[in-house]
């Protein structure tokens, strides 16, 4: 028991290491929370520092879902664990994702968990992973709006866990992909009202297929 609380505490933890506050910090300061969307992912430091500054965010937050998922369940426990190694690391998934999307190192206000679950459905569902980039890819190159193709990602994850994964829906991969659809959703609540009442950011350089 003390040894899944502690994981999933530590992965809490790993995941509100904000990317955007730590290379906002590197270079001089930088408040992405006080700028463009007010995220501090690698969308809007995209947006607003340029493709470098967003790079370094994005590695950061996708490296600390990877860390989370593969090397925190690994760790070694105290005494006998309560959950088998794969449902620990399901849980530190949820946990560090909710550590990016609600840090106390930024107040509670992080992320939309989008970089960190990339890392995280990379470790733990790698096959669901191709889908969701393919998806993610199409929509940002039709569309331009980052945040659309996120939402339609996490919907092609529940697509690929229910229909074409073994498992299926009723498992620990499917309550892990239905609890962060629901995440993703709910972080992306500002941009869904955005997006209907046509003012959502567009990157229109990046839709090469509506040229
Ligand atoms: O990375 C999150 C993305 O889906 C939306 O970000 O800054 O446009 O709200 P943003």
């Amino acid at each position: 028991m003390i040894d899944t609380l502690l994981q999933t505490l530590l992965a809490y933890l790993v995941g509100s290491v904000m990317g955007g506050q730590i290379v906002g910090r590197l270079r001089g300061g930088v408040d992405l929370r006080t700028q463009g969307s007010g995220n501090l992912g690698a969308t809007n430091a995209l947006r607003t520092q340029g493709a470098g500054f967003a790079l370094a965010v994005l590695a950061i937050d996708v490296i600390k879902g990877v860390v989370a998922c593969v090397l925190i369940p690994a760790l070694p426990t105290l005494g006998e664990p309560l959950l088998a190694r794969a449902q620990q690391a399901y849980l530190c998934g949820v946990a560090v994702a909710l550590g990016h999307c609600y840090p106390p190192t930024a107040g509670f206000r992080g992320g939309k968990g989008v970089a960190t679950l990339a890392g995280a459905f990379g470790a733990l569902m790698g096959a669901a992973l191709p889908w969701m980039l393919a998806g993610f890819a199409l929509v940002v190159m039709l569309t331009g709006y980052v945040s659309l193709a996120t939402m339609v990602a996490a919907l092609l994850a529940l697509f690929y866990v229910t229909c074409l994964s073994a498992p299926g829906l009723f498992s620990d991969a499917g309550a892990f992909t239905l609890a962060m659809v629901v995440l993703i959703v709910w972080t992306h609540r500002d941009n869904l009202k955005r997006l209907a009442a046509g003012r959502e950011h567009r990157f229109e350089k990046a839709m090469v297929l509506r040229r």
